[in-house]
């Protein structure tokens, strides 16, 4: 039987966090944690699921089914991933799709959207249907909106494109950017963030105060242009500092949990040039940067004071592995 196995990265949020779900810019990172996933066209009129980091019983479910009737959490995206691909190109066959990733879905480094660009992407691979990468987007974005309800869709567009890619919310602008390279250090508060109940939370403040939501978010626009310039000179000092700026607005939005302050003040007092949350906040991971001369004492207080997690920036988009 027909089988086509497909990767994509997971994610980093660089600058930017929280103000991109209000169409407005941030940078983002593919990085070396990647999803594997395998579609396999079978004989059954059925949808079959083999993702023993989501579910640990295979699921299966009849393909007249798809996208109605309950939905297990784990198999959520995966399910209506399908469901939207058979609106928009239909399904001749039944299929069987196995995930697998090299880094734990805990980590809040885009397990979710990595498995989305790959299904839709091995779903058109398989049945020989050209799609570029915006229109990949625009259905893995979909998906998103359908499963999470809120959401810019920076991870979907990392998984995507990969490298270090400037977006805008909603997928308004993605553009590849030319970075040579971008030692980020990771460091993990053992905490999993539960991101769309902290974006509706920052959604609150905004309807209280929207002047001053909307402040924030312009200096974080700020932020984003001189991080990005920063990044492309290679400039890891100034990086450093917008990452810090940065932090302090998300502080204000109230999304700085005491794991991340502790982590993200430990990796500056050994000496970073920055550091900040990535993503939601309130747990998951924080980034930060060091000069060489103190990326051993950075990466000791990360581990001293939470995990350490080691990433490589800049990784590959999604790619066909095998066929
Ligand atoms: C969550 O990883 C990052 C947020 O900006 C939400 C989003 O962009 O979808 C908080």
């Amino acid at each position: 039987m027909k089988r086509i196995t497909v990767s994509a990265p997971g994610k980093l949020m660089l600058l930017g966090d929280h103000a991109v779900v209000y169409q407005r810019p941030c940078l983002v990172t593919a990085v070396d944690q990647r999803m594997f996933v395998t579609v396999e066209l079978i004989n059954k009129p059925e949808f079959q699921l083999h993702a023993p980091d989501l579910l640990p019983d295979d699921y299966k479910k009849p393909l007249t089914q798809i996208g109605s009737g309950t939905i297990p959490k784990g198999v959520a995206y995966c399910e209506v991933a399908v469901s939207l691909f058979i609106q928009k190109f239909g399904l001749p066959s039944g299929i069987r799709v196995s995930s697998q990733a090299n880094f734990s879905s805990l980590l809040g480094l885009g397990s979710s959207s990595a498995i989305t660009v790959c299904i839709l992407k091995a779903l058109c691979s398989i049945f020989g249907i050209k799609i570029t990468n915006k229109e990949l987007f625009i259905l893995c974005y979909q998906t998103v909106l359908a499963v999470a309800g809120v959401g810019s869709g920076f991870d979907v567009a990392a998984g995507i494109y990969g490298g270090v890619i400037f977006f805008v919310g909603g997928g308004k602008e993605i553009t590849p950017l030319s970075v040579v390279s971008l030692p980020l250090l990771v460091g993990y508060t053992g905490i999993k963030a539960d991101t769309p109940t902290i974006v509706r939370s920052v959604s609150e403040k905004m309807k209280q105060f929207p002047k001053l939501i909307n402040g924030l978010f312009t200096v974080s626009d700020l932020v984003v242009t001189r991080g990005q310039n920063a990044l492309i000179e290679h400039d890891l000092q100034t990086f450093g500092e917008m990452m810090n700026i940065n932090e302090g607005l998300l502080a204000s939005l109230g999304v700085e949990s005491e794991q991340l302050s502790i982590l993200i003040q430990a990796a500056r007092m050994a000496g970073a040039y920055g550091a900040k949350l990535s993503g939601a906040g309130m747990g998951d991971c924080m980034i930060t940067i060091a000069p060489p001369d103190r990326v051993r004492q950075v990466k000791q207080s990360i581990a001293l004071h939470g995990r350490l997690i080691t990433v490589s920036c800049n990784a590959e988009g999604v790619k066909l592995e095998a066929q």
